[in-house]
């Protein structure tokens, strides 16, 4: 259940922000129920140790919803700074003299409980902030997002399996492989998603000149013809930050991918080591590895606003829906979320989840990379603090669309907006190609 676009009553709307935040409350639980030693470890550099998104999951929930909305005292706050994202990095968090694993699930248990104290009071109205439960919703979408990246950082983990999940839906040959979108405006962007994030908005006319996009993303197979064709050892196809990148790092294909001396790919997901299945679509592969494909493919990376046409436009309707197959929240039937599954599913899983020109698996499975830079659209204002979206505009990174198979039905939108830098390979990226029509 999430936020629909109509007119809830104060308490519908309660009813969906406490089944939020039990949800997402759930999936922390299921991610950080491993050994101490496993939540206070450093996976990799790249990556908090579980136990630090733990607890910062519930100081972002304190500051926000106990002390903002409910006027509350700090709880702790000598622990404030040690769960600022921005005093310390990723690598340095371990150092920190942190909660422990018993201290920090009796903190986020008791924020949780005064956070639903403050959220039975209040009318959910008034102030920007918490008019349609806004905030309550920035909060519980804030923990999906850690919970997205708490999975990343179990990917990282050595050793073997602790997570589980049923495996995906069979896949199936899709009857184009690409889409033609004919020349003309869409609405980009959205002013009415009551918990769309600050970037999301505000709505906005973009007129495009007509294109091809993909009807899926990049396969395995795919990609593994351009590894197998010596992609990564042929500067013509990378850029030249690419290219030094790819000699610097010894780059040889996706990341968690090995090859066997018989030659067969092999990946790790997960604490397993799998035969790399070929209708799925690649995952864990950077921004430069996308668009060097791409380039060796004779085609390109979408930009952002071609993406969100081909999800979001209805041509007969002339309109922009919230998702590729109309304004419903996510279900099973329309994309792979929510963990439900711990891997893509192969190309052709999704038909109920099509856009009306056909393109599928654009919502869920794996993010895709876009050829666009992360800025704000026109008439952008940074709400409710600037360190979400704001500060990172105009840096070295690039826009990523649709959400993967670790990204909650709540954290995910048609109109929304993630980035990253263009050399990450951890998080659950693949992408699509595009050209010029
Ligand atoms: C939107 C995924 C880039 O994880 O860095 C979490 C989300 N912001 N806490 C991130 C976020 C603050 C953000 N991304
Ligand atoms: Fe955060």
């Amino acid at each position: 259940m999430t936020l629909t676009p109509d007119h809830p009553t104060t308490e519908d709307l309660r009813a969906r922000v406490v089944d939020q935040l039990e949800t997402a409350r759930r999936r922390s639980t299921v991610l950080t129920s491993v050994d101490d030693g496993d939540l206070v470890a450093q996976h990799s550099p790249l990556m908090s140790p579980l136990v630090w998104d733990l607890a910062h999951i519930g100081s972002m929930e304190e500051l926000w919803l106990v002390r903002e909305v409910g006027g509350r005292e700090a709880l702790r706050p000598e622990i404030d700074g040690l769960y600022d994202a921005f005093q310390h990095s990723r690598a340095e968090r371990v150092e920190l003299p942190l909660l422990t694993p018993t201290e920090a699930r009796a903190y986020v248990a008791e924020v949780r409980d005064k956070a639903l104290h403050v959220l039975d009071r209040h009318p959910l109205s008034g102030r920007r902030l918490e008019q349609a439960g806004f905030v309550f919703g920035m909060i519980a979408q804030h923990e999906q997002q850690h919970d997205e990246t708490m999975l990343a950082t179990h990917q990282l983990r050595a050793g073997g399996p602790v997570l589980a999940a049923a495996e995906p839906p069979p896949g199936r040959v899709l009857p184009a492989r690409e889409v033609l979108v004919p020349a003309g405006p869409f609405v980009q962007g959205t002013s009415t998603e009551p918990w769309a994030l600050d970037n999301e908005r505000p709505a906005h006319t973009v007129t495009l000149p007509a294109y091809w996009i993909d009807a899926h993303p990049v396969t395995n197979a795919e990609y593994t013809a351009f590894v197998e064709a010596g992609g990564y050892t042929d500067p013509r196809w990378w850029s030249p930050v690419a290219w030094r990148h790819v000699q610097e790092e010894g780059l040889v294909a996706p990341r968690f991918w090995s090859r066997d001396s018989s030659g067969t790919w092999w990946r790790r997901r997960f604490g397993v080591v799998e035969p790399v299945p070929a209708a799925e679509p690649v995952v864990h592969v950077s921004f430069h590895e996308a668009a060097a494909y791409a380039a060796w493919a004779g085609r390109r990376l979408p930009t952002e606003a071609e993406w969100e046409k081909a999800a979001r436009w209805d041509p007969e309707a002339e309109r922009s829906r919230r998702f590729p197959w109309g304004d419903a929240d996510p279900g099973p039937e329309h994309a792979n979320l929510g963990q439900r599954h711990l891997q893509p599913a192969p190309v052709g899983a999704y038909p109920a989840g099509a856009s009306p020109l056909g393109v599928e698996q654009l919502i869920g499975d794996v993010w895709e990379w876009c050829d666009s830079g992360w800025d704000p659209y026109p008439g952008f204002e940074a709400f409710p603090y600037r360190e979400y979206s704001e500060v990172f505009f105009g840096g070295d990174y690039k826009v990523l669309r649709g959400g993967s198979f670790g990204t909650d039905a709540a954290a995910i939108r048609g109109t929304f907006r993630n980035w990253d830098h263009p050399v990450r390979r951890q998080i659950f990226a693949g992408f699509r190609c595009a050209r010029d029509a």
